[in-house]
Order: C-alpha cells, then sequence, then structure tokens
C-alpha cells in the first residue's frame, strides 16, 4: 500500500475525477476527505471510502470562498491531527446557448468545407458573472486550499499537493476561453508554489488531463465529442481511473524527484 495511514483531503470529490481519486487513495490506505459543495454526493462517497475500511469525512464547502475553505481545513485538522496530501480538483466547465449553438455550426463548416468559418464567438460574448466564476472556482480556489494546506505541511517539513489543471491550460481550448485561462493561472501558480514549498519538504505538482469521460462533458453535444475523438491521436476519451493513476503517482514516495512538473495525460492530444 502506497499511502498506507496517510490523510488526504480532495477538493469536488463528489463526483468524477474527484471521486475515482478519493477511491483510489482509499485502496492505498489513505483515510480521505471528501470536500464538495453539495452534501449528499459528498456523503455518499465517504460512505463508500469508510466500507473500504478507513476513516472518511465528508466536508462541505465552496472552494472559491475563502472562509469556508479556512473552516474546512480547521475541521480536517481537528478530526484527523494532520494533512499529507491536498488534491485541487474541484472544478466547473460553463458554455452558453448562444456559444454551443456557434459551435455545433462552426463543427458542422469543418465537416464540410475542412474549416471553420463561424467564430464560436466565447470570448466575445463572455458574460462578467461566467468569467468570474471560472475565474474563482478554479483558480481562487486552488489558491485558498493551497494556502491553507501549506499553513499545516511547512511547519511540519512534508507533504503533497496536487493540482488538476488541463489541456485547456497548456494550449487553450476553442470555446472556452475562462476556462483555459484558469488552467493556465494553475499551471503558473503550481510552478512558483512548488519552487517555495519543496524548501520545507512540501511537493507542488499538477495533473493536465485531456478530456476525460465525466459529467463535466455532458453539456457537449454528440458532434463535439466526435470532434473532440477525432483530435484525439489514441481515438478514444480518458477514463477517471487514468487520471486517477497519475494523482496516485504525486501523491505517494515514487514521485520523491518530481517538483513543479506537469503530467499530461491526455491520449496525445497535446505532445
Ligand atoms: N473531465 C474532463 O475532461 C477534465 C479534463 C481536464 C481537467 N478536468 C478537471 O478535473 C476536475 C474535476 O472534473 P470532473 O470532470 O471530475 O468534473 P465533475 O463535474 O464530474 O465533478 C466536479 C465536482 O466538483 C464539485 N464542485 C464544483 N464547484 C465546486 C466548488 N466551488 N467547491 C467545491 N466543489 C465544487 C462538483 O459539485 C462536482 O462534484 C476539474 O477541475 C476539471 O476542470 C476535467
Amino acid at each position: 500500500m502506497k499511502l498506507k495511514g496517510r490523510t488526504a483531503l480532495v477538493t469536488g470529490a463528489g463526483a468524477g475525477l474527484g471521486r475515482e481519486i478519493a477511491l483510489t487513495f482509499a485502496r492505498e490506505g489513505a483515510n480521505v476527505a471528501i470536500n464538495d459543495v453539495r452534501r449528499e454526493p459528498a456523503s455518499a462517497v465517504a460512505a463508500e471510502i469508510e466500507a473500504l475500511g478507513v476513516k472518511s469525512m465528508a466536508v462541505v464547502a465552496d472552494v472559491s470562498d475563502s472562509v469556508d475553505v479556512r473552516a474546512m481545513f480547521e475541521e480536517v485538522v481537528a478530526a484527523w491531527g494532520t494533512l499529507d496530501v491536498l488534491v485541487n480538483n474541484a472544478g466547473i466547465a460553463l458554455m452558453s446557448d448562444a456559444v454551443k449553438a456557434n459551435f455545433l455550426q462552426a463543427v458542422g463548416e469543418l465537416v464540410a468545407n475542412g474549416r471553420m468559418e463561424t467564430s464560436v464567438g466565447a470570448a466575445r460574448m463572455m458574460a462578467d458573472s461566467q468569467w468570474r466564476r471560472t475565474l474563482s472556482v478554479h483558480l481562487d480556489g486552488t489558491f485558498y486550499c493551497t494556502r491553507e494546506a501549506l499553513k499545516v505541511m511547512e511547519p511540519r517539513g512534508s507533504g503533497k499537493i496536487i493540482n488538476m489543471a488541463s489541456i485547456a491550460g497548456l494550449t487553450g481550448i476553442l470555446g472556452a476561453p475562462d476556462y483555459s485561462a484558469a488552467k493556465a493561472g494553475i499551471i503558473g501558480l503550481t510552478k512558483s508554489v512548488a519552487r517555495e514549498a519543496i524548501a520545507r519538504g512540501v511537493y507542488v505538482n499538477a495533473i493536465a488531463p485531456g478530456y476525460v469521460d465525466t459529467a463535466l462533458l455532458d453539456f457537449l453535444e454528440p458532434a463535439m465529442k466526435q470532434m473532440i475523438i477525432a483530435q484525439t491521436p489514441i481515438g478514444r476519451l480518458g477514463t477517471p481511473q487514468e487520471v486517477a493513476a497519475v494523482a496516485l503517482y504525486l501523491a505517494s514516495d515514487d514521485s520523491s524527484y518530481t517538483v513543479g512538473q506537469v503530467i499530461s495525460p491526455n491520449g496525445g492530444y497535446v505532445m
């Protein structure tokens, strides 16, 4: 077991990648706190984790709210005394109906003529509220949780912080300027904090998955998914397990020389 007796907190763990990462850590012997902004899924995953014979707790908090985040860390540390691993995973993906309609038209043009003539208009039509919500959940949330984790990890001289970035932050993806900016920001944050925290034995790294089959992609129309798959050399979406395996590597002692890196399981979408 690679994480026996360690304590972990996974944000956004009520579904998708976060849930799978939490289950993977628990199977390797970790006690895992399950954060989500939604209570029911967080409690359900916490029950799944406990059934594996380790400790769990559901901690409801909106990671974009620094007061919520502080209270969440206080609760986890009060219960378990310390924190070994933080996974900053909570995230959202927003696309307006107008952008989706343009996107579908552009995909049709691509198939028919080999090039897109319609701009999807995601930047041009972006509402302030969407821009701010995406940046605050992903980038503010990652920063707030990282700040609290460092207060626990730096004094004791060890810890692992794993930030969920995306290929969107490496290459920019069509129709998602807010999401791409947030994920690129997470990559910059990861590298800067990695440089300071390793002085106290705290490892900070990021994962930049390609497109993975979770509810986050539910807003994509079938034609949009087909285009994504056609652009992915391996010819399919990723699975949550394929991302959780990278998270386990970064959480465990196997990654003892891996500092400030961005590991991208993406089926070849970005090379
Ligand atoms: N699925 C993909 O293709 C993909 C690819 C690259 C990166 N990612 C990233 O992986 C992470 C997880 O995505 P997923 O695919 O599992 O999505 P998901 O929608 O399946 O799960 C996300 C979870 O985060 C929770 N959440 C949302 N906002 C929150 C907040 N403010 N505070 C706390 N919890 C919140 C949701 O309730 C949900 O349970 C996200 O950061 C996402 O951007 C996903």
